[in-house]
């Protein structure tokens, strides 16, 4: 009889887990992936990326529609009205098809799906649905959940505080919206209820947006979004949040400190980050700690202190971003497989896909600059020829390359189409590409990624369009 009844066990079903799953089975390894919830896809397919994605999409259209975007290029459409119930069933059936889309590659490639939620026996066994189940390798692949602000209770059934889990289920469009927090959810789910009829107002602790982008991004991100109608409170802290008769009040001061001011808001969505998920694992039963930020430290090939167990995902260290925990899981199963699995966590691409996008790659100018002398060169998307076309004309691409050696550091990118434009940034970086390498190779013609040519042709000072 084999010692364990899996090679592999993987905690968790999210981008980190599944992924890892499907690969150690596509090894020859016998794997089992165990998740508390009743779907597959963890956070991102369920309550993340794609329904946050479906959203953009759907009122994207509808303020084409309704705003005079489509009118400008002649479609009129009269009378434009929104069906929110329609915008979300369309939502709910592309998270219905994506789940079930990894219910079925499981089980094409023999991977056993546990239900329910996993606690370490040991570190070589789980308790999962009341069975004990054991394993030569257990995976933690748990994510992360919202991060609580103090004092304030989230109601997501229906209720006026809601966290982006109630901010995606909303069922009628806000009269006032107010963002707690103005990072990456904070402004997608706000340009989602903005773009469908809500006044929106965003308060910020910071004195900039888009904490942990480029200086550039983040000053233009908050040009933009109040060009689009957004109240933006910088520098401003929220110290309470009082739910009273279908309404909220919140507590507003300064982030320096100063005169309190309240606001009325229909509903609140707190959106100040997420936090590993680590509750309820057993992490004492194997003698695991978490480093100072609850995250479980690995080594880079995503072993844990405690022999047999790695990790990987928004649990460990590096952006809570779908696609490095996909990356991590395919490396911690090539590791565990006796491969070599590898990760550049350096060549990250990032991505906010509000309109237009915000996305980067590397290092920020001012991170780079912290290293040593580097070239910048920017070219706005007003230069580029189809972005001029197309009326999407906001924004411009950064191109920050190393002085002496002219290797491309970092990519920034503000465009309608950013989050397409960055993975050619990305490619290049993990080449080990210069500035001159994307300068002198052709792009076509009229595309939005000409204008990353013509940043990299910037950093030489010869762009051609400007
Ligand atoms: P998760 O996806 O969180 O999956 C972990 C799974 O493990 C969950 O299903 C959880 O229920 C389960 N679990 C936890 N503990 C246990 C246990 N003990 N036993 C069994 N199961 C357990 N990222 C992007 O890259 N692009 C985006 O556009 C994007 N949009 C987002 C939008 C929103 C609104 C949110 C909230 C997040 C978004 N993200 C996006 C982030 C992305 O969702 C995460 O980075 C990604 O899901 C992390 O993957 P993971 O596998 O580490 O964890
Ligand atoms: P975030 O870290 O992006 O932004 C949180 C913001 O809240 C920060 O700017 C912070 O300064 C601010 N803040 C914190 N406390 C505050 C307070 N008391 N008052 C006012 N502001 C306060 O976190 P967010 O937006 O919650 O998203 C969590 C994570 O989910 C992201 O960091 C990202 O990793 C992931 N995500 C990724 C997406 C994408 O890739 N497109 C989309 C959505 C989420």
């Amino acid at each position: 009889m084999a010692e364990y009844d899996y090679d592999v066990l993987v905690i968790g079903a999210g981008p980190g887990g599944y992924v890892a799953a499907i690969r150690a089975a596509q090894l020859g390894l016998k794997t089992a992936c165990a998740d508390g919830r009743a779907t597959l896809g963890g956070t991102c397919l369920n309550v993340g990326c794609i329904p946050s994605k479906a959203l953009l999409h759907g009122s994207e259209l509808y303020d084409q529609a309704a705003n005079g975007t489509m009118a400008k290029f002649g479609v009129m459409a009269a009378g434009v009205t929104l069906d929110l119930d329609a915008m979300q069933a369309e939502k709910a059936l592309a998270v219905k098809e994506l789940t079930g889309g990894i219910e079925f590659l499981f089980k094409k490639n023999k991977v056993t799906w546990l239900k329910g939620h996993a606690t370490f026996a040991d570190a070589h066994a789980v308790d999962v649905a009341g069975a004990r189940v054991s394993a030569k390798h257990i995976v933690i692949a748990t994510g992360s959940s919202v991060t609580p602000l103090p004092g304030v209770t989230v109601d997501n059934d229906g209720g006026v505080i809601v966290d982006s889990t109630g901010a995606l289920a909303l069922t009628k469009v806000p009269g006032h919206l107010a963002v707690i927090g103005g990072g990456v959810i904070g402004l997608e789910l706000g340009s989602v209820w903005s773009r469908l009829g809500a006044k929106v107002t965003v308060v910020e602790y910071l004195d900039q947006l888009l904490p942990g982008m480029d200086g550039d991004v983040r000053k233009e991100a908050a040009k933009i979004f109040k060009k689009q109608g957004f109240d933006i409170k910088l520098g401003t802290k929220v110290t309470g949040v009082v739910a009273n008769d279908g309404m909220a009040t919140l507590t507003l001061e300064p982030a320096k400190g100063g005169t309190v001011e309240t606001l009325e808001a229909d509903v609140v969505l707190v959106a100040i980050g997420r936090r590993p998920n680590v509750d309820g694992l057993g992490l004492d039963a194997i003698g695991l700690t978490v480093n100072a930020r609850g995250q479980i430290d690995t080594d880079h090939d995503f072993r844990t202190a405690v022999d047999g167990v790695w990790a990987v995902g928004d649990v460990i260290p590096g952006p809570m971003l779908a696609h490095k925990a996909e990356d991590e899981g395919i490396a911690v199963a090539e590791n565990i497989a006796g491969l070599t699995g590898l990760v550049n966590h350096a060549v990250i691409p990032g991505v906010v896909y509000t309109a237009p996008e915000f996305a980067g790659v590397g290092l920020t100018e001012e991170a780079a600059k912290a290293l040593g002398e580097v070239k910048v060169g920017k070219f706005p998307m007003m230069a580029n020829s189809r972005a001029k076309t197309n009326r999407e004309t906001d924004g411009f691409v950064k191109v920050i390359a190393d002085a002496k050696t002219d290797r491309v550091l970092g990519v920034w990118i503000v465009a309608s189409l950013a989050g397409t434009m960055i993975a050619e940034a990305a490619l290049a970086m993990e080449l080990g590409a210069t500035s001159e390498d994307i300068a002198y190779t052709c792009h076509a013609h009229p595309t939005h990624a000409e204008a990353l040519k013509e940043a990299a042709m910037a950093v030489m000072g010869k762009p051609i369009h400007m």
